[in-house]
């Protein structure tokens, strides 16, 4: 089973999407703790309405915030880290303490689209003007880097003529709310396998 700690730092949609699967047993695992580096995340209040434990370190001085994390994460038992909506690096010592074992969602088909910069509005105004025909949702590994660690799974939507950003964004986020939960679902089952680049999804 997995024991999260989900990542937020704002409206918390994708935190509910997994929560959801969870209370309906589609994901096979249990939020242990919902964290911001913002107090005022909607997603914290939404976390403490439902009885998870919400922490932010807004509070907390850089130079504690490894140590802070790492305690909170320690304390609840967390084996797997979901970031969702979350808009900072995490630190290179918690990345390398949950190697394979963090991931991300982000609101375009990676490798493209994604980056420093490259978040909430920005992400479909981009794709918009590049002319593409598709966009989608990608969930993969975080590494040290924004939006670079290997793909665990994507899916497509169009990009249809009269789309705003709004449009897109609202098409593209109902299937982030599909895909995160079946992902973590794989890494419950323990079926992500990761070879250099890629990963493999056992059957
Ligand atoms: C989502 O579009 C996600 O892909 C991106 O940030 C947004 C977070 O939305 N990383 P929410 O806070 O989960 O509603």
């Amino acid at each position: 089973m997995l024991v999260l700690a989900v990542f937020v730092s704002g409206r918390g949609s994708n935190f509910l999407s997994i929560q959801r699967a969870i209370a309906e047993h589609r994901l096979d695992a249990r939020i242990a703790v919902v964290i911001s580096n913002r107090r005022d995340a909607t997603a914290l209040e939404s976390a403490a309405a439902l009885g998870i434990p919400a922490r932010s370190f807004a509070g907390v001085a850089e130079a504690q915030q490894v140590a802070w994390m790492r305690d909170t994460l320690a304390e609840a038992g967390v084996n797997f880290i979901a970031l969702a909506g979350y808009m900072k690096l995490l630190p290179g010592e918690i990345v390398a303490a949950y190697r394979h074992r963090i991931t991300n969602i982000h609101p375009a088909l990676l490798p493209s689209f994604g980056g420093t910069g490259m978040y909430g509005h920005h992400v479909h105004e981009a794709v918009l003007s590049s002319g593409a025909k598709v966009s989608g949702a990608t969930v993969h590994l975080v590494d040290e880097e924004y939006d670079r660690g290997q793909i665990v799974a994507q899916r497509c939507v169009p990009v249809l003529p009269h789309d705003s950003v709004e449009s897109l964004a609202a098409r593209v986020l109902e299937i982030e709310h599909q895909i995160y939960p079946e992902t973590l679902h794989l890494f419950a089952e323990d079926r992500v396998e990761v070879r250099g680049n890629r990963t493999i999804i056992l059957s």
